[in-house]
């Protein structure tokens, strides 16, 4: 049997590229495999990774921001660093570039876990990508039965920089998930809700009652979120988030992601806060 090599990317092609935000440094890509059977091969779950190459430059961990359910592309929504390689590099690239994609890797959201229960995401700035591959996987008409009530609260700073605006609008057109968008600060058009991400949760007061949260954001998103959580009276092995760290194999082998004895690519990137309660304090 030939062993597959973990370090060699699958070839895809740039299909669409979608500018999420008025910054214009938020770019979603949507990759069609080089051949089918790349198609079939690759098989991932919501909150999953892959390291996307630019070829000529190199190449980085992004999580994957499109649902399983969809099989003949992959999305990924990509962040700008001006002095970042390959982000920037990838920015650059028009419709049509080759770019290589090595996994899915990582570990994923609990989605059997989280069957017959209500599931709370809460999610702020550009860390919304795979809650957006979660709530898009679990609306899909094939998934929306096995879970219960689902709840949505997202923000970021302002209405412009708002991922997925038209995805957004659908929702909130849903009768089968509650949709609270905010931003921290509206402008003259913005009729939605003003205020931080914890403010709204705390509002908004979803019940802890057989219910999975999943939270992903910013450190400081996260820090005010996780106590309002607790005083909703979720446990830590209830609240789910996904950890970034630098990396470079992604497939536990070079020690780059390590927080004690736990690697983020391996054994993450998604981590119950009990997890990370147990993690090495400097973390
Ligand atoms: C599991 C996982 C999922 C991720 N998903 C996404 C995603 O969906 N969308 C997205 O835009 N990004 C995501 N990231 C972050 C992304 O991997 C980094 O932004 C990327 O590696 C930067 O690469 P670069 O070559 O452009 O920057 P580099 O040239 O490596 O660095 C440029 C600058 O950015 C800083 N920097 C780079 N990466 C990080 C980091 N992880 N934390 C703090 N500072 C950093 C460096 O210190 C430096 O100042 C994810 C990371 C992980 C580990
Ligand atoms: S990135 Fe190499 S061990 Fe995690």
């Amino acid at each position: 049997m030939i062993m597959k090599n973990p370090y060699r990317p699958i070839l895809t092609t740039i299909e669409k590229i979608t500018i999420e935000n008025e910054a214009r440094d938020l770019k979603t890509f949507r990759l069609a495999f080089s051949d089918d059977s790349q198609a079939s091969d690759f098989h991932f779950q919501c909150g999953q990774f892959a390291e996307l190459t630019v070829f000529g430059v190199g190449e980085c961990p992004i999580g994957i921001a499109s649902s399983p359910m969809d099989e003949n592309f992959l999305e990924f929504t990509v962040k700008r660093y001006p002095d970042g390689l390959v982000t920037n590099a990838l920015h650059n690239c028009p419709v049509g570039t080759s770019i290589g994609v090595r996994g899915p890797l990582g570990n994923c959201f609990p989605m059997e876990r989280m069957e017959g229960k209500n599931v709370l995401i809460v999610g702020g700035g550009f860390a919304f990508t795979t809650l957006r591959a979660t709530i898009q996987y679990m609306l899909h008409e094939a998934n929306r039965a096995k879970y219960n009530d689902l709840t949505l609260v997202y923000g970021a700073r302002s209405p412009g920089e708002l991922l997925y605006k038209e995805e957004l609008e659908q929702w909130q057109g849903r009768n089968d998930i509650n949709t609270h968008i905010t931003v921290d600060k509206g402008d003259e058009n913005w009729k939605g809700k003003e205020g931080f991400v914890p403010a709204v949760l705390e509002q908004v007061a979803p019940s802890s009652k057989d219910t999975i949260t999943l939270v992903c954001g910013p450190p400081i998103m996260l820090k005010f979120t996780l106590p309002v959580l607790t005083k909703l009276g979720f446990g830590s092995d209830e609240i789910i988030t996904s950890l970034e760290m630098r990396m470079k194999c992604g497939i536990g082998l070079c020690g780059r992601c390590n927080i004690g004895s736990k690697y983020v690519c391996r054994d993450g990137p998604v981590f119950t806060y009990k997890q990370i309660q147990a993690l090495p304090a400097e973390f």
